[in-house]
């Protein structure tokens, strides 16, 4: 007999007929003559009713099936005379793949998202959790569709790198010595270390990809990064997904234009995909949700300067924690101020202080500002940080230069813009950040399967 699935039992092409489901037991209740289970397999929030009639040989072992068991069950797919539900199970076979013992943490209650990450091993059999990983893998396949439909190519950029690609952030050191025969030396000789030299875990595939973009034409790069940030908060991870595209013969506003294409195409995509994840989260999670993804899909995004946005902030009279002037970064309340109550939708910024900014960025004309880009968001700040880059050899090495950066290690960097330099642009996307802005849920730990943060890397 063919095994199904739940997710195929609402479709309107299920018919009666004899099915196999495998999967894991919600609850089981014992009626005159009859054992009721709920099972789920995981495919999607539903369960489907299964009914084990007293004539089975196995009823006794039946009977004493537990929560969180796993059992194969065998039988006809009947329209259901049961409320809440199209169809269940008459059960021919029901068989015990394994028992749970009554331990079982997940219990028929509510729990808190601080407990489940305490068992984050077993949190995805959750309703809240499974449908919030079956959005993301979902998101996933929506990012290669899209950029497949756009015609980019998919480019995997190392995850072991040899240099501080940009300054994005701390960094986490990669090594195959010995820290006791180090400590004996007293000092660290990278000559003697696996690849002879220092090497870090990436923080950004932003160089790799404009190498492929000034090949290929436009690439993305979607993958593991990682950054030494001990920060706790609820937007940072140390190992979080970045979505990277990096196109050729595009400017700052063809990279924000892309930046609202791709966020909107994902928005959409998971309205019609996962509407039934999203209306857990929606009754559950994020009472607001609905309502924000529709502004998301539907208004235009606002686009404003770093200048104009601090005079906006230094008119608002608000009292913040850190003061705004001219030059320094925006603090993260800055921004949800701007997104959350100014416009009431996301906003892209952009030409900020070439001082609080990468060696990388393109300078623009005024020779104080440059062509950067980021995309804050209601109630998660910023999405998206990207910019358009020095394409001109000359105005790159001084830039460098004013900066004190050593050139060498960036001699195949300074290259590109040798051999048939042209303008281009790119982002990264935080991918975690996209999934909280998606589900409504607040802390970034419950949207990746397993968090890793300052002083915690359990399973
Ligand atoms: O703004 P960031 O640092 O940009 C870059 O790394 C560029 N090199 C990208 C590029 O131009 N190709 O990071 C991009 C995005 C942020 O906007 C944020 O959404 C996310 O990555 N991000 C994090 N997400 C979770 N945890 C962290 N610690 C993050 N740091 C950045
Ligand atoms: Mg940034």
């Amino acid at each position: 007999m063919k095994r199904i699935k739940i997710n195929r039992l609402t479709g309107y092409d299920t018919s009666p007929g004899k099915v196999l489901i495998k999967g894991w037991v919600r609850t089981r209740r014992d009626a005159k003559g009859f054992s009721f289970m709920e099972i789920n397999d995981g495919s999607c929030l539903n369960n489907i009713q299964v009914v084990a009639g007293s004539e089975l040989a196995n009823y006794t072992d039946i009977q004493g099936i537990t929560t969180g068991s796993a059992v194969a069950v065998a039988g006809d797919l009947v329209a259901s005379p049961g409320k809440g539900q199209k169809w269940e199970i008459q059960a021919d076979t029901v068989e015990i793949i394994s028992l749970a013992p009554e331990t079982y943490p997940l219990q028929k209650k509510r729990h808190s998202d601080e407990f489940l990450r305490t068992i984050a091993h077993l949190r995805p059999r959750t309703n809240k959790y499974g449908a919030a990983f079956r959005i993301r893998s979902e998101m996933v396949h929506a990012v290669h569709r899209f950029y497949r439909e756009k015609g980019f190519f998919y480019l995997t950029s190392p995850v072991i790198t040899g240099s501080d690609c940009e300054g994005a952030g701390e960094m986490f050191r990669v090594t195959s010595l010995d820290p006791d025969a180090v400590l004996k030396q007293g000092k660290m000789d990278f000559s003697q270390d696996f690849f002879g030299q220092e090497s870090n875990l990436t923080v950004s595939g932003q160089l790799s990809a404009e190498m492929f973009a000034l090949a290929l034409g436009d690439v993305y790069t979607f993958g593991p990064t990682f950054r030494a940030e001990n920060s706790n908060t609820s937007r940072h991870v140390a190992e979080f997904w970045m979505l990277e595209p990096e196109m050729a013969f595009c400017d700052l506003s063809g990279n924000m234009d892309h930046g609202e294409e791709l966020v909107k195409y994902l928005v959409n995509h998971a309205l019609t995909a996962c509407t039934d994840d999203l209306d857990l989260f929606t009754k559950f999670v994020d009472k607001n949700l609905a309502g924000r993804l529709k502004t998301l899909s539907e208004k235009t995004f606002e686009r404003m300067s770093y200048t104009e946005a601090i005079g906006i902030l230094e008119k608002s009279h608000k009292k913040f924690t850190y003061e705004v002037s001219y030059g320094t970064d925006l603090q993260s309340e800055h921004e949800r101020f701007l997104a959350e109550e100014y416009v009431k939708k996301p906003v892209f910024l952009f030409d900020y202080p070439k001082e609080i900014k990468p060696f990388y960025m393109r300078i623009n004309d005024d020779d104080k500002t440059v062509a950067a880009v980021d995309l804050l968001v209601p109630g998660i700040g910023e999405l998206i940080g990207g910019s358009q880059r020095e394409e001109r050899l000359d105005v790159l090495e001084s830039r460098m230069a004013q900066m004190k950066m050593p050139k060498e290690p960036y001699w195949w960097y300074l290259d590109s813009r040798r051999y048939g330099s042209v303008p281009h642009s790119g982002f990264g996307l935080g991918f975690e950040r996209f999934l909280m802005m998606v589900t409504g849920i607040s802390n970034i730990r419950d949207v990746i399967p397993f968090p890793r943060t300052p002083g915690s890397i359990d399973f």
